[in-house]
Order: structure tokens, then C-alpha cells, then sequence
């Protein structure tokens, strides 16, 4: 079984993360996968960062639910990675499907729902990826367990993938009592005894952020279903000539 590469934000090692141009290369390289983070703009938009704040990626400063969209597009998302970048917005959702329109991979969305400040976006994203790209792979990931049991509860059908640090006692269950068909583990502890339990109940492992190619090639050689990494372009290479 061939193990999948998803861009981590996007392809961060060589792009601002989380914007359109870290997609656009994610899909240039050939990623099997995309895995991007959302939040709520004061006026309810679903937006595409990785922190609460704006302040380590954009010129702005302060809480992402306290600005308006329009007030967001004003910020400049690219130029803290590189003067290059300049003028790379904080793309909205719909943006970002719009740009996966032909796009054949899976998109994984994490929501950040840790603080529990945003009520509501787990539909608000469902709605969104119903009307923009109801054909797209999506698996919908949290450390937030709650968001993925309301999405459960909103479709049943909706794939769903646990987001954990640490290795679970008693693994399978849990999952399967969440709805969820994988947990995205930490690398530390998918590279452990956990994957082939998982695997013996049919539940999917996906490894992150895996950025070493000793550790790409562990994850090949455990048959771990995906890698997270900010290095696709890398972990293709290395597949290829695995
Ligand atoms: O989905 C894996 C990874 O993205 C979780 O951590 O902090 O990069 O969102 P973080
Ligand atoms: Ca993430």
C-alpha cells in the first residue's frame, strides 16, 4: 500500500503557509493531499490561517474573530515568508476550493476549535465544501474531538480524523465511539505499535508533521496510510525511488 503525501498548509517549507500560493505548489508538486486550518472572521467567513492571532503571519495583530473578512483581506499574508510574497492574502474557504477545482487529491481541514471560540464553523465549512466541491475528498480533522462528533451529528457520512499527540490506551474504540475511520498521530507516536492496531480495526494512520526523509521512509516501510509533511516535493522524490 502506497503511503499518501499531504502538503502540511499548504507547501510551508517553500511557501507562506496557508495561502493560495502554498496550495497552488502543493498541487504543482503532485501531493496526494492538502491539509489546510480554519478559523471565523468576525462576520462569520471562513477563513484559512494556522493561529488564533493574526500576528507571526500576517502585518496585522490581534484575534482573527475580532476583524471582518474585508478587514482581513487588507492584511498581507506573504511578505513575513519572503518580500517575494507580498500581497499573498489570507484566502477564505471558498477560495481555496475554487483553486482545487480540478484538483484530484484529498483535502483535509482542520478545524481550530481548541479554545472553542468559533460556534457553528463546523457546519458553516460542511455547507461550504457541499456547494463549492461536493466531489472532493475531505477528511475534517481536530484536536477538538467535540467539532468532529457536531459534524458527525450534522452528516453522518462526513470523514472524520482524530488529531492527537499521544497514543491512546485503548485506541480503536474511542475512534470508532467518535465515528472517526483515522487518527492523525503525532509521528513519535504513529511510529510505534499503535499503527498495527489501528490497522488490525480498520482504522487509517496519518503521520505528522514527518519532515526527515529517515522518518518518510519509516512511515513507507510501516505502511502508514499518509504523511503530513512541509515537504512534499521531498517525500514524492523518495517514494518514487522507495
Ligand atoms: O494535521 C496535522 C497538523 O497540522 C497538526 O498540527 O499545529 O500544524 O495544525 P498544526
Ligand atoms: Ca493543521
Amino acid at each position: 500500500m502506497k503511503t499518501e503525501i499531504i502538503a502540511h498548509r499548504g507547501s510551508k517549507s517553500n511557501r507562506p503557509e496557508n495561502t493560495l500560493a502554498a496550495f497552488e505548489e502543493a498541487k504543482r508538486v503532485g501531493s496526494d493531499g492538502i491539509e489546510l486550518d480554519v478559523h471565523l472572521s468576525k462576520d462569520q467567513k471562513v477563513v484559512v490561517i494556522h493561529d488564533d492571532k493574526l500576528n507571526r503571519t500576517t502585518n496585522g495583530k490581534g484575534q482573527i474573530k475580532n476583524f471582518t473578512l474585508e478587514e482581513l483581506k487588507q492584511l498581507d499574508a506573504g511578505s513575513w515568508f519572503s518580500p517575494k510574497y507580498k500581497g499573498e492574502e489570507i484566502p477564505t474557504l471558498i477560495e481555496v476550493l475554487q483553486l482545487l477545482a480540478d484538483y484530484k487529491g484529498i483535502l483535509n481541514i482542520e478545524f481550530k476549535t481548541d479554545r472553542n471560540i468559533y460556534p457553528g464553523i463546523e457546519a458553516r465549512v460542511f455547507q461550504l465544501v457541499q456547494n463549492y466541491r461536493r466531489d472532493l475528498p475531505v477528511v475534517y480533522s481536530s484536536f477538538n474531538h467535540e467539532s468532529l462528533i457536531r459534524l458527525k451529528k450534522i452528516n453522518p457520512e462526513a470523514d472524520t480524523a482524530l488529531l492527537l499527540w499521544e497514543r491512546l490506551a485503548d485506541p480503536w474504540r474511542y475512534t470508532e465511539q467518535v465515528g472517526a475511520t483515522a487518527q492523525h498521530l503525532w509521528e513519535a507516536s504513529a511510529f510505534s505499535e499503535t499503527t498495527e492496531q489501528l490497522h488490525a480495526h480498520n482504522i487509517k494512520v496519518r503521520a505528522w508533521t514527518v519532515n526527515k526523509p529517515k522518518n518518510m521512509h519509516l512511515a513507507f516501510n510501516m505502511g502508514i496510510d499518509a504523511l503530513i509533511t512541509d515537504y512534499p516535493e521531498v517525500a514524492l522524490d523518495l517514494r518514487r525511488s522507495f
